[in-house]
């Protein structure tokens, strides 16, 4: 019977665990960085993630993030308005990229 129990008790706890998972690394730099100028799916100041990963690549994206002051005439803008994020480290840029691309219609 203890062990029934207490095997009931450990499926109950790791559903709970699973559906309390923590948002992605991705999705928490995004609202520390980008949130104000760029949402998910809605046009803002900025591009929505969807449009972006509707028509760029993953190398685009990161050599936008990074530098964005060397990239966005490659892109076809006039101007940039992309604040540099020299801080942002390999693991961020990443991390924000994939979330980035995450949006993309599926086909
Ligand atoms: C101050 C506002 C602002 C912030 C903050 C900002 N962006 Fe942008 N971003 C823009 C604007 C506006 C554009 C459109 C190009 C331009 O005018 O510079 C853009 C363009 C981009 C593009 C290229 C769009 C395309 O056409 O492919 C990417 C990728 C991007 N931003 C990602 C990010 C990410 C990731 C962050 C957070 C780390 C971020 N941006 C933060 C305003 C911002």
């Amino acid at each position: 019977m203890r062990i029934v129990q207490s095997c009931v008790a450990l499926l109950l706890l790791s559903g709970i665990v699973l559906w309390a998972e923590e948002p992605s690394a991705g999705e928490k730099y995004f609202k520390e960085y980008c949130w104000g100028c760029h949402h998910q799916t809605a046009e803002a100041f900025g591009p929505s993630f969807r449009t972006i990963a509707n028509k760029r690549d993953a190398g685009q994206i990161m050599a936008m993030i990074a530098d964005a002051e060397h990239t966005y005439r490659s892109l076809g803008y006039q101007r940039n308005s992309m604040p540099a994020f020299d801080d942002l480290n390999e693991t961020q840029l990443k991390a924000l990229t994939e979330y980035i691309l995450s949006f993309k219609d599926k086909k």
